[in-house]
């Protein structure tokens, strides 16, 4: 139980990494509240995470929305009584576009969520930490942030800007008990994925193409962030902050 009497927020856990992300802080102990712009999706994420035993609430919530991310962090302290680590993982694509091609609307919605969001995420549940002695926070980042993926350039400013602010925040709070890590996934099987797969339209030879780049020679699972997550919010990382651990099945040391 490496989160035994914690409290965790995760955000985007209705589907995909966040989601497996919830199951299994429930099952290290934890209580989860779960935020997410699908309420019907997030509902039925904290009902099986009940219905397994473990304790969640969710709460509807668009990241990009500070509103939204301050009141999800108050519910985390009024249904739990405090808060210990949150999980911003809620984050969005950009359609493969050249770099040209990409209008003001699209490159503001993806900042908007991937980075802004992850700003107010770090920003209020840090303020409620520190009413409690501390916590832990995990920021999901990507690949992207550190090679060239291609066609993506408002989710790889976003996902650069995210490391960014990881280190920022480590070192302001350091001496304060709070711990800011993030991760940074590969090329992971997420209906993100799914929805990538199905733009480039051939989808059994994009996903060969994703094995081809992955010196692992597979996609990740949702399981295997959610296990990496669970270190970097728990005591087990204990000596680590400012980090952006690579999950990426070797793809950026080729
Ligand atoms: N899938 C990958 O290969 C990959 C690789 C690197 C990084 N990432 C990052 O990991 C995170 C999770 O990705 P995933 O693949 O599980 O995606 P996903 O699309 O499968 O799940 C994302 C979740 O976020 C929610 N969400 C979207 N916009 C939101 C908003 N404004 N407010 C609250 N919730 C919102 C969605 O409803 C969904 O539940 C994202 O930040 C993504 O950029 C993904």
């Amino acid at each position: 139980m490496r989160l035994k009497d914690k409290v965790a927020i995760v955000t985007g856990g209705a589907f995909g990494m966040g989601r497996a992300t919830a199951e299994l802080f429930a099952e290290e102990g934890a209580a989860v509240v779960i935020g997410d712009v699908d309420a019907a999706e997030g509902e039925r994420a904290a009902a099986a995470i009940v219905a397994a035993g473990g304790r969640a609430t969710f709460q509807a919530t668009d990241v990009s929305r500070e509103a939204d991310v301050a009141a999800l962090v108050a519910t985390a302290e009024r249904v739990y009584g405090r808060l210990d680590t949150i999980f911003n993982n809620a984050g969005i694509e950009q359609p493969v576009t050249p770099s040209v091609g990409v209008t003001e609307e699209l490159f503001d919605r993806v900042i908007g969520i991937n980075l802004k969001g992850t700003f107010f995420g770090c920003k209020h549940a840090i303020a409620a930490m520190l009413r409690t002695g501390g916590g832990t926070v995990v920021n999901n980042s990507s690949v992207s942030a550190f090679a060239n993926v291609g066609g993506n350039i408002s989710y790889a400013a976003s996902k650069g800007a995210v490391m960014s602010l990881t280190r920022v925040l480590a070192i302001e709070f350091a001496g304060r008990n709070v711990r800011v890590n993030a991760i940074c996934p590969g090329v992971i099987d997420t209906p993100m994925n799914e929805r990538n797969a199905e733009r480039a339209g051939d989808r059994a030879a994009t996903e060969e193409k994703w094995r081809a780049i992955t010196p692992l020679g597979r996609m990740g699972t949702p399981r295997e962030i959610a296990e990496t997550v669970l270190y970097l919010a728990s005591d087990q990382s204990s000596f680590t902050t400012g980090v952006g651990l690579l999950i990426d099945g070797g793809r950026v040391a080729t």
